[in-house]
């Protein structure tokens, strides 16, 4: 696997396997690799040629009082996990390579954005779609792939892509969970041994709420609720608990077919995020 820090040499990189019209696939990450991660390239290795993983955690999706200092940078393990999921090339640019000048321009999904984790986090998303842009300007890749945990991102990324006419497929892969269902996340490092106890639980309390909705109960709200407060009695401040529908990600109702449950939460320090989509 070659690793390279400058956008110059990851362009000369592919500009080799381009003139040998070689298929390049796309992961980008912001490190700490967990098997999620890995799931990506082992999908992005089944599409394609040459896989490209990038490794930068953009500081543009953080807000104030976030953890953009203290995200967890672990260079050496994650070199050590792509290069065994045969990785081609990873791209691990500082800050001032991807950021040398204030940028003026910002990309924004502007009704997406706002809804769900865009309300508690209101500049969290533009932060995501411009760096993904860039991203996929100076990668170019045929196809690039994206975690379907991050629900309403993945959502966000392939209407950017639409809008904007860019040239990449974007995929979505299914969530990794830990064998009590919680799903994987960098963030998960943050939860003490209690904590880590209990975080399944929004994972169960999603799976309840689609029981609940394949039953056949009419009132979506009173489904929201209940397991909003089944999860606030084990101690998680619940951010929002909603269930939608999966194109807008707006609230379902009962006529909806394509439902997505969508739930963020703090369980001490991190702020959990899991999802389930079904037909009914
Ligand atoms: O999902 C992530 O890890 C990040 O939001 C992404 C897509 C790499 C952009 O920084």
């Amino acid at each position: 696997m070659q690793k390279v820090r400058s956008i110059a040499q990851l362009k000369k990189n592919l500009h080799q396997w381009r003139k040998q019209n070689l298929s390049i696939a796309f992961v980008p990450t912001m490190g700490n690799l967990h098997e999620g991660h890995i799931k990506l390239v082992l999908a992005a290795r089944k599409k394609a040629d040459k896989v490209v993983v990038s490794i930068f955690v953009n500081p543009t999706q953080f807000g104030v009082g976030e953890d953009f200092e203290s995200y967890p940078r672990t260079e050496e393990d994650d070199e050590i996990k792509l290069k065994e999921a045969c990785a081609d090339l990873l791209f691990l640019p500082s800050v001032l390579e991807i950021y040398p000048e204030a940028m003026e321009t910002i990309v924004s999904v502007t009704k997406l954005s706002t809804r769900h984790c865009g309300k508690s986090r209101p500049n969290h998303f533009n932060g995501v779609a411009t760096i993904v842009v860039k991203l996929l300007n100076m990668v170019q890749p045929d196809i690039a792939f994206f975690g379907e945990k991050d629900f309403q991102q993945l959502a966000i990324i392939r209407k950017m892509v639409n809008d904007l006419n860019i040239s990449c497929e974007i995929i979505g892969v299914e969530t990794e969970r830990e064998l009590d269902g919680l799903a994987m996340s960098s963030r998960n490092n943050y939860l003490t041994e209690s904590e880590r106890k209990i975080a399944p639980k929004l994972y169960h309390s999603i799976c309840k709420a689609r029981e609940n909705v394949l039953l056949g109960v009419k009132d979506l709200k009173v489904i929201e609720k209940e397991q909003y407060d089944y999860l606030a009695s084990l101690g998680f401040v619940v951010d929002y608990f909603s269930i939608c529908r999966c194109d807008n990600l707006q609230p379902a109702k009962v006529s909806d077919n394509e439902i997505v449950i969508l739930v963020a939460a703090k369980l001490g320090k991190p702020r959990l995020i899991d999802n389930i989509y079904f037909s009914r």
